[in-house]
């Protein structure tokens, strides 16, 4: 499963342990680290809304997951000052539902969709006027009686996120009128962010060990963040009162994290590419079969990450092993 791993971004923290996790959130853009350009546009676009008395306008946040959309929902809610009330696509089944929300939405508020790609079709359509006029279409009774009657909704802002931005269909991505796509952060960012989560853990740590758990943190706050909690295990287990670079090095060793932040089954994932493919190109089918993973999983947590570092490419005719990825996994690459 791929939830049990440690370098998993899907992996939902708040079930595991919700106090530090919902600690370690920032609640304002000034403890948020990273992201730069979005921060900086959200601040003019919600200072500019809040001068005039406005909502803020619909607001579409994709990338890759575990870098802090549902953070950076939070943020913009608290920053306009308005509640927020968070849903997600999977888990609106039928239009009826969504009509339930829109409903008992109040003047303002900001509703948090997450996994907006997975709404379905008949009820994108009834967000469609709920979006662009607050107004929700709803039909009353069946067959030649059937009438539609149209319902007020109080203003509000939709923060949508999605790991596919490119799943979403044209008319629903044409009603955000803000767009960001949110990028990985780099070592430095992930460092600075785990000396705040240890802070507020209360550990020490020192910076080099900071940097040693941020460049195995695959660019995502959600990692280095359960990769520092894990390392505190080991730093506790050794009396330790301070996280140390050797602690930090030996506990991600331990946890089989190599130095770019490869787990045991990415590793698979190369090792089958060069050796049962024999650096063929693969089609995410093929792919998924052979290590056992479905392609979702492979496509959104897998690949982008492989991609960034340059791993493996994508061709037209499917994924291939590069040089890299051989050097790295110890294989000799024939030109
Ligand atoms: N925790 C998770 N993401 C964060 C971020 N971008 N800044 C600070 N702390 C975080």
């Amino acid at each position: 499963m791929i939830e049990d791993r440690v370098v998993s971004p899907e992996y939902d923290e708040e079930k595991d342990s919700p106090e530090t996790e919902i600690n370690l959130r920032p609640k304002s853009f000034s403890e948020y680290i990273g992201q730069e350009k979005v921060k900086e546009n959200m601040r003019i676009y919600i200072a500019s809304a809040l001068s005039r008395n406005e909502q803020l306008d619909h607001v579409l946040l994709y990338g890759p997951p575990g870098l802090g959309k549902t953070t950076l929902a939070g943020i913009i809610s608290s920053e306009m000052g308005v509640n927020m009330k968070v849903t997600s696509g999977p888990a609106i089944e039928k239009p009826g539902d969504l009509a339930a929300i829109l409903t008992n939405l109040e003047e303002n508020d900001l509703l948090f969709i997450d996994e907006i790609h997975r709404l379905k079709r008949s009820i994108e359509e009834v967000l469609y006027p709920a979006l662009e006029d607050f107004n929700l279409d709803i039909m009353i009774g069946k067959g030649p009686s059937a009438r539609s009657i149209r319902i007020d909704l109080p203003k509000f802002t939709l923060v949508g996120a999605t790991t596919k931005a490119g799943s979403l269909s044209g008319p629903l991505r044409d009603r955000f009128g803000i767009i960001h796509r949110l990028s990985m952060y780099n070592e430095k960012e992930l460092a600075t962010i785990i000396e705040r989560s240890a802070s507020i853990l209360e550990i020490e740590i020192d910076n080099d060990a900071a940097l040693e758990i941020g460049s195995r943190s695959r660019g995502t706050p959600r990692i280095a963040n359960r990769l520092l909690k894990r390392v505190r295990d080991f730093a506790t287990i050794s009396q330790s009162t301070s996280i140390t670079y050797e602690i930090a090095k030996d506990a991600l060793n331990k946890l089989e994290i190599d130095e770019y932040g490869l787990d045991d089954i990415d590793r698979k994932l190369l090792i089958t590419m060069i050796e049962k493919f024999e650096g063929r190109p693969v089609g995410l089918e093929a792919m998924a079969a052979a290590i056992g993973e479905d392609k979702e999983t492979i496509e959104d947590v897998y690949e982008p990450y492989l991609m960034q570092k340059g791993f493996i490419n994508r061709t037209p005719r499917g994924r291939i092993a590069t040089r890299i990825a051989y050097e790295h996994m110890g294989v000799k690459y024939n030109e």
